[in-house]
This record gives C-alpha cells, sequence and structure tokens, in this order.
C-alpha cells in the first residue's frame, strides 16, 4: 500500500500562527527579516521551535548564533570559500584607497564571515586592523566594530574608505594591540563596554613581509623587504616563535573582553616550504592558540582567492605552489 505524503503547503496551513502560539515573544528578539513578517508567519515541528515565513524562509528560535535561515547555514559551512572580488569600481569597495595597504582584505568576504559568527548589533574586534576589511564588513551587515593597529596611515585609509562608501565609521586605536588590550579605560572606549562577539583578525604571517624577498615571493612583491612597520611590536618584524608567542598573547588578551561562547577567526597563509621546513604555518597556529585555557580549534574554512595572479614558480626545474588560498581558522570561547 502506498503512503501520500502531504505537500509542504498542507504542512505550513496546518501550523499555528506565530503570534496566537507565542503572544508574549519579546519580537525584539528576532532577526529583523523575521520580525517583518512576523504577521503571517507560523510556527512548525514537534517542538514548536521554527518559524516559517509565507515565503517558506525558516528560522529557528533556539538559533543563538546568527540571524541565518537554515538553508543559509549549510551554504555556509561548506569547507572553501573560491571568490573573485573585483578591485575596480563600486564593487572593489574603495580599492583604490585600501590599496596603501599590501594586503587588504576584501569587506565582502570579512562580511560574510561575521554574518555567520554574530547577530545583528553584536561587536566585532580587529586587533590588526590595518585599511579596515573586518570593520567595513561588519559595517555592512550592521554589526558593531572596533580595531587597533600599529599604522596610523592604515587606520586614516580605513576612516576614508568608510566616509567614502558612506558606512559608519568605527572606533580605532592606533598602538601595539598587546599594550592596548591590557588597557580597561582604552578598550572601554573602543568598545563602549560592549563585550566582544567575534574576534577577527589577519595578523602578519611572522616575517614574511619584512624579509628581503627570495624565490617565488620576489613575482609578487620585487625582492625588498615590505614591512607593515618598522617597529619591533609588529608581529611582521618577529621571528617565528616570537610572532607565535605574541600572537597568542594577543588573543589571550582579546578572550578577557569576550562574552562567553564568542568565536576567533585567524586568517593565515602558510609559507613556502625551505629543504627540511615544512613551513605549515597555520598548523603551528592552532597548535599555539588551543593552548590558551577555555579556547578551542573547532575547524576551518579555506579561502580561495581566484583573482590572485598566477605565476611560473618553478618553472621549467620544479614544482612550486601558487598558494592562492588561505586558511580561516575557527576557535570558540568555551565557559570551561
Ligand atoms: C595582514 S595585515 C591586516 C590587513 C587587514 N585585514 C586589512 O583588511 O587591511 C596585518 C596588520 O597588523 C598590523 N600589526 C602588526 N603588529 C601589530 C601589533 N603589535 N599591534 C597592532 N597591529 C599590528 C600591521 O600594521 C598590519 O596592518
Amino acid at each position: 500500500m502506498s503512503t501520500i505524503k502531504p505537500a509542504a503547503i498542507a504542512l505550513y496551513s496546518e501550523s499555528e500562527k506565530f503570534l496566537d502560539v507565542y503572544p508574549e515573544y519579546n519580537l525584539s528578539e528576532l532577526p529583523q527579516w523575521v520580525q517583518d513578517n512576523i504577521q503571517e508567519a507560523r510556527v512548525y515541528g514537534n517542538k514548536k521551535r521554527g518559524v516559517i515565513l509565507s515565503d517558506g524562509r525558516k528560522y529557528h528560535l533556539d538559533n543563538k548564533l546568527n540571524d541565518m535561515t537554515g538553508r543559509e547555514w549549510t551554504f555556509f559551512i561548506n569547507s572553501v570559500f573560491s571568490t573573485h572580488y573585483p578591485t575596480r569600481g563600486a564593487e572593489s569597495y574603495a580599492h583604490e584607497i585600501r590599496k596603501i595597504h599590501p594586503s587588504p582584505k576584501p569587506p565582502q568576504l570579512m562580511r560574510d564571515l561575521i554574518y555567520f559568527f554574530t547577530k545583528e548589533g553584536e561587536l566585532v574586534f580587529d586587533s590588526f586592523a590595518g585599511v579596515g576589511g573586518s570593520l567595513l564588513g561588519a559595517a555592512l551587515c550592521n554589526r558593531r566594530a572596533a580595531g587597533i593597529d600599529l599604522n596610523q596611515e592604515y587606520l586614516n585609509a580605513y576612516a576614508q574608505a568608510a566616509q567614502k562608501l558612506d558606512l559608519q565609521v568605527y572606533p580605532t586605536i592606533c598602538g601595539d594591540c598587546i599594550q592596548v588590550l591590557q588597557n580597561d579605560m582604552l578598550m572601554g572606549e573602543l568598545t563602549g563596554n560592549q563585550k566582544i562577539s567575534l574576534c577577527l583578525i589577519d595578523p602578519p604571517y611572522a616575517n614574511m613581509m619584512s624579509k628581503k624577498k627570495t624565490g617565488a615571493d620576489t613575482y609578487v612583491y620585487g625582492d625588498i623587504a615590505t614591512p607593515f612597520t618598522n617597529e619591533a611590536a609588529d608581529l611582521g618584524n618577529m621571528e617565528r616563535p616570537d610572532f607565535l608567542e605574541a600572537l597568542r598573547k594577543s588573543v589571550e588578551l582579546v578572550l578577557t573582553h569576550m562574552k562567553p561562547e564568542g568565536y576567533v577567526i585567524v586568517f593565515i597563509k602558510d609559507l613556502q616550504p625551505q629543504k627540511k621546513e615544512i613551513n605549515l604555518l597555520h598548523a603551528e597556529v592552532i597548535s599555539e592558540l588551543n593552548k590558551i585555557p577555555k579556547l578551542y580549534y573547532k575547524g576551518m574554512k579555506i579561502w580561495a582567492d581566484e583573482s590572485a595572479k598566477l605565476y611560473p614558480y618553478g618553472y621549467p626545474f620544479s614544482f612550486v605552489a601558487n598558494q592562492i588560498h588561505q586558511y580561516i581558522l575557527v576557535f570558540r570561547k568555551e565557559k570551561r
């Protein structure tokens, strides 16, 4: 005997109106896109914790992390971001101003990460803000943000880019993040005393930029050193062990300003292998940050930047990878 499955529409029409089931619900806790359609919204599921809008979009009332539908959530946890962002025109998000920095992050990429790891109005923090990829990304999805960088010229370019894009200019401080993060008064000013929900950082990759370039890197940067600053506190001027320790210290300090179950996201790129040095910097960073009490590595996404230029490294003698990807490492602050 064949069973006839009810059509989705029947399920929808049989379920009750959200406002009838939850007359006292604090609607301001719902994402704006649910609030805007709440009159026609219905609940579904045995526990009545699902909300379905008349256009079929679904939201789970127990979603404490973000404002996404289940479908958006599933799409995001795909392990690879493959993008081709333009560096000219309106879609470049003022790249012509931000390009004074040797490695600015695309604000759209940062927005997409922030959208998954926060809810509207929450605070994103970047201790290595540069020309503001994270801060612009936060403004693009109505989150708050604050940042620190050692170089005032980069922070000025960020403010200029935000103004040009008609986006809110978030507070920043020029200085060594390790010093600033230890100063509760400065941090209170930066964050407006709001707890950080997401720390989104793209630190220098050890001393990759500050060394005179050799081999494959000369194609991209020429054979000169291109440090972010000349300061000793610049993580980009440190040898590997000092770099790892300073990065760990900076993240440890961020956690003291973060809400429980907040996330830390770190962009990192591997260095090219050298003889017996395998140089898997991303693995070293995971091990180092996992030493921080209550911080746990949760997994990674890989960002493939399809707009990166390809060079004939190694041709015609040996294999050298064109590394067009970076690791997006995800950690979470747990209660214990
Ligand atoms: C890879 S860049 C970040 C780029 C940034 N994501 C953007 O979109 O422009 C790293 C930044 O860290 C900054 N930096 C290095 N050491 C620092 C420190 N101790 N405190 C604060 N900023 C630092 C550098 O000046 C540089 O701008």
